[in-house]
């Protein structure tokens, strides 16, 4: 199985690198910010208990976030493989997400860690803003989301360091230019799918 987290600040192209991820190797697509996103249109329980924490740019309860995800995993029958994006976002879920996999005699092959500057990460977000109905892509939103990141998500980079699961992406250039690099790393790990 080919297990990959792609990781990053908001904005760094984690969900546009994941679709083409999925299209090359078949992976199946994990994105809990496209899921609490889901669940708050159709107003489910779940969705309504998110909702507050994503328009504030703050993230949602480790303990929703990984029940959520346990379920997901456990219902999925591809047997390639997971491209979690998004998750994990603290070492809490991280050290779930091990747990989770070891259950499944399984285990994460790499950590794609996509790597921007501030101000370009500033700039996608805000002209996405501008196009889409996302509720956290306005700037008061996008200061406290990166915030959040620097203080809770960031740690995790010395976290899959350690275990030597680490890769880093130059996160700026052409969409194709940067799925080229990740391409390289992937196709040098040794796992099968
Ligand atoms: P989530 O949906 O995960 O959002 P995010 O991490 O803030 O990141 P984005 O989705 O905004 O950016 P991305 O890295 O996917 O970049 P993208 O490809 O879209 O989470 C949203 C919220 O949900 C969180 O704040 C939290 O509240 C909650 N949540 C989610 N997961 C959680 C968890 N595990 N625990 C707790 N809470 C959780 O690209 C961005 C833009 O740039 C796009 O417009 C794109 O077209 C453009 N772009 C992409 N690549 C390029 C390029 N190479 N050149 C130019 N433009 C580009
Ligand atoms: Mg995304």
């Amino acid at each position: 199985m080919l297990n990959i987290v792609i990781f990053g600040a908001p904005g760094s192209g984690k969900g546009t690198q994941s679709e083409l991820i999925i299209e090359k190797y078949g992976l199946h697509h994990i994105s809990t910010g496209e899921i609490l996103r889901t669940e708050i249109e159709n107003r489910t329980k779940l969705g309504l208990m998110a909702e507050e924490y994503i328009c504030n740019g703050h993230l949602v309860p480790d303990r929703l976030i990984i029940d959520m995800l346990g379920e997901i995993i456990d219902k999925s029958t591809n047997k390639k493989g997971f491209i979690f994006d998004g998750f994990p976002r603290t070492i809490a879920q991280a050290q779930a997400l091990d747990t989770l996999l070891k259950s499944r005699n399984d285990s994460i092959s790499a950590v794609l860690y996509l790597s921007l500057e501030e101000q370009d990460l500033i700039h996608r977000l805000l002209k996405r803003g501008e196009e889409s109905s996302r509720s956290d892509d306005n700037m008061e939103t996008i200061q406290k989301r990166l915030a959040v990141y620097k203080e809770q998500t960031e740690p995790l980079k010395e976290y899959y360091l350690k275990k030597g699961e680490l890769f880093k992406i130059k996160g700026n250039g052409t969409i194709d230019e940067i799925f080229e690099n990740i391409a390289e790393v992937i196709d040098r790990l040794h796992v099968s799918i």
